[in-house]
């Protein structure tokens, strides 16, 4: 197993490129499954663990993948399943996309179920009961979730909370219904916005994506599309952060200053300097103190509950107290404890967290249960005296393109070492 050994308490310093956007990525590379014509897709984070995973997902429902670079083309290559294998969806959860496609496609879909993980319960509920809105039964079966429908019709569907996956799943099965379908209380993040740019690529028509009501003229036989990928704006943030965090000054490539309002204010607002371009934006951080500056979690454009761990990492930095609430996810504060053994002064109660600003935070053997938590403890330990071991970085290869090689050519001391011994059994 990776980790990353991290000498601490360099400011990063240069330029950055970001990558393209894994949220965006794995529903539009799961939307060609609307499709038996090629599909060209580019600007794909290909080295992502969660991306690799899709590859094989698509592949076990009948698709071939050809990588060159960062574009994918997804081919037809056998006739399509629609069973998709529990091996899959048990290592990334995003799995349960495919059901939206297949199910309009074909009637018929089987799904299994995906658990919780670490950050929290998260049930489906908000995508069956859209499914069931416009036509479709449900049926569990060994832990399966079997959605059918003679005639899967297209309708009005009002999503009682706008839950990011519910929307991607039901635009992609309205995508393939003859007719409008109205998504009411939908979700509003740019990579919602993204793939109903991909669906109007492949034949649908489709208005209103980026605000709460989309509209979907979907159609029986959709085509392939040639279409890049949007930057990544949670590597984009990470980076951010971590310039903030390392007193430090950083360029970044890319990215999309539209896509990150609500960080850039907030960064801000602590007193670090943020310039933005069409696309690129620059970080300067040096010799600044950090002003604490309190954040609450929201669906977009509110701040994203991705960067909540990573702001975490900065405020334990800040120069006073600051409060954090996380409303989208009951367990999203793991991070906290891992950046007590740092030095932080933090307290979390239910759903908010008190941060008291340290000095400086200290190296320590320290551990990562999911990305972004994983991504705050890297960025903690970059600013922290002294070094640091982070064990299980796995859970940020899923959202991270060789993150140590970009820290590194922004002069970090970082190095991915392999561990092969036993590490405890709690994963
Ligand atoms: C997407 O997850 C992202 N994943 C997450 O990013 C991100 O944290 C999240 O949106 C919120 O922005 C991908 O895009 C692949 P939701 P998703 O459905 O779609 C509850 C990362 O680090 N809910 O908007 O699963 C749910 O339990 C990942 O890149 C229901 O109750 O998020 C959660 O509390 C982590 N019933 C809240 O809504 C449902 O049917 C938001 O979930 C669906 C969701």
């Amino acid at each position: 197993m990776d980790q990353f050994i991290i000498e601490g308490g360099k400011p990063i310093k240069g330029t950055v490129k970001i990558s393209g956007s894994k949220n965006a990525a794995l529903p539009i590379l799961i939307a060609t499954l609307l499709t038996d014509e090629a599909c060209v897709i580019e600007n794909v984070p290909v080295l992502l663990r969660d991306i690799r995973t899709t590859f094989q997902l698509l592949e076990s429902l009948g698709k071939g993948i050809e990588v060159r670079g960062s574009r994918v083309t997804v081919k037809p290559k056998a006739s399509l399943k629609t069973h998709a294998p529990y091996d899959l969806v048990k290592q990334m959860r995003a799995s349960v996309l495919v059901a939206g496609p297949l199910l309009a496609r074909f009637g018929v879909v089987r799904v299994p179920i995906p658990g919780g993980c670490s950050i929290g319960l998260r049930p489906i509920d908000i995508h069956l009961d859209g499914f069931k809105a416009l036509g479709a039964r449900e049926l569990v079966d060994q832990g399966d979730i079997i959605l059918s429908s003679r005639e899967l019709a297209p309708g009005r569907v009002h999503l009682k909370f706008p839950s990011v996956g519910a929307t991607e799943n039901l635009m992609m099965a309205a995508a393939a219904l003859e007719g409008e379908t109205i998504i009411e209380n939908a979700a509003r993040e740019p990579e919602i916005e993204d793939l109903g740019r991909f669906l109007t690529a492949l034949g649908a028509k489709v208005k209103g994506v980026g605000r709460s009501t989309v509209y979907i003229r979907g159609k029986s036989v959709l085509h392939g599309a040639r279409y890049s990928v949007i930057a990544d704006r949670l590597e984009a943030g990470t980076f951010m952060i971590a310039a903030a965090a390392t007193q430090g000054r950083v360029d970044l490539i890319g990215a999309k200053p539209e896509h990150l309002k609500d960080t850039i204010a907030k960064l801000r607002a602590c007193g670090v300097k943020v310039k933005t371009g069409i696309r690129e934006i620059s970080v300067v951080s040096d010799g600044h103190t950090i002003k604490p500056v309190s954040i609450k979690t929201g669906p977009y454009p509110g701040f994203s509950t991705d960067l909540q761990a990573l702001w975490m990492s900065l405020m334990c930095l800040a120069d006073g107290e600051s409060e954090i609430e996380e409303t989208i996810f009951e367990n999203r504060f793991l991070h906290a404890a891992e950046l007590l053994r740092m030095g932080a002064s933090i307290s979390v109660h239910g759903s908010h967290a008190r941060v008291l600003g340290v000095k400086n935070l200290i190296g320590a053997p320290i551990m990562a249960s999911d990305i972004r938590g994983g991504a705050a403890l890297l960025v903690a330990a970059l600013s922290a005296q002294g070094k640091s071991v982070l064990q299980r970085v796995y859970h940020i290869d899923r959202g991270y393109e060789k993150i140590e090689d970009k820290l590194a050519g922004l002069g970090a001391s970082i190095q991915r070492v392999n561990d092969s011994r036993k590490l405890p059994s709690n994963s």
